[in-house]
């Protein structure tokens, strides 16, 4: 069975986090979830949504400054991580192995043990420093997903944008979103523009 921490931090985009953990709750996945004070801030701005509802989504909720948790520790053996959105300071923190708060240990965690790491930096336009942290992590063997909309699906609401995106980072630790939409080739009023001719 599937063991899985779930980190959300201070960036816009809480929204994606949680959706992560409400699909993961439905799918009967364990969760082990923590929330920086700033993800805890940036959440409740964008969704409305208090700490109880993330604890009731959860299989453990963990306080951000709990160093002692198991997901601090190798030997607990979680399958993967998702840190989402990853704010800059996190980002940074993580790739210069800091783990000064829990999602940062657990990442690092998860960095020694070679296990799969998802991030989802968020911050636009980057800055060198931000692109430097993001190289360094996916160097290491991180996933760098940046929150960018699949426009060719065509979404017309915010709903469609993050189940979209929340099924791309699911495909990432090899679970299926119920709602996973895929991409079935260009449609033939597509394909009709192309010319023969083109390469
Ligand atoms: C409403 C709001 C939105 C923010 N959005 C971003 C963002 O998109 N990216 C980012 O890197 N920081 C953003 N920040 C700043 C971070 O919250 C701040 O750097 C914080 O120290 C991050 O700490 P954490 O990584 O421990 O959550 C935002 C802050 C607030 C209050």
């Amino acid at each position: 069975m599937n063991k899985i921490v779930i980190g959300i931090t201070g960036a816009t985009g809480t929204t994606i986090g949680l959706r992560v953990i409400e699909v993961l709750r439905d799918l009967g996945v364990e969760t082990h979830v923590v929330v920086s004070r700033w993800g805890m801030q940036t959440l409740s701005q964008e969704t409305g949504r208090s700490l109880d509802y993330i604890r009731s989504l959860s299989s453990v909720l963990y306080p951000p400054g709990d160093m002692g948790a198991a997901i601090s520790s190798g030997s607990f053996g979680v399958d993967s991580m998702i840190i989402a959105p990853c704010s800059m300071r996190s980002t940074a923190a993580i790739a210069l192995g800091l783990g000064d708060n829990l999602i940062h240990r657990a990442a690092d965690v998860m960095l020694k043990e070679r296990k799969k790491i998802v991030i989802i930096p968020r911050e636009t336009p980057l800055s060198e420093v931000h692109l430097k942290h993001m190289l360094s992590l996916s160097r290491m063997g991180a996933v760098i997903m940046p929150p960018n909309p699949a426009y060719y699906s065509h979404p017309s609401t915010l709903k469609d944008v993050v189940d979209q995106f929340v099924a791309r980072i699911l495909d990432q630790v090899g679970i299926e979103a119920p709602f996973a939409n895929r991409w079935k080739g260009m449609k033939s009023s597509a394909q009709n523009v192309i010319s023969i001719d083109s390469d």
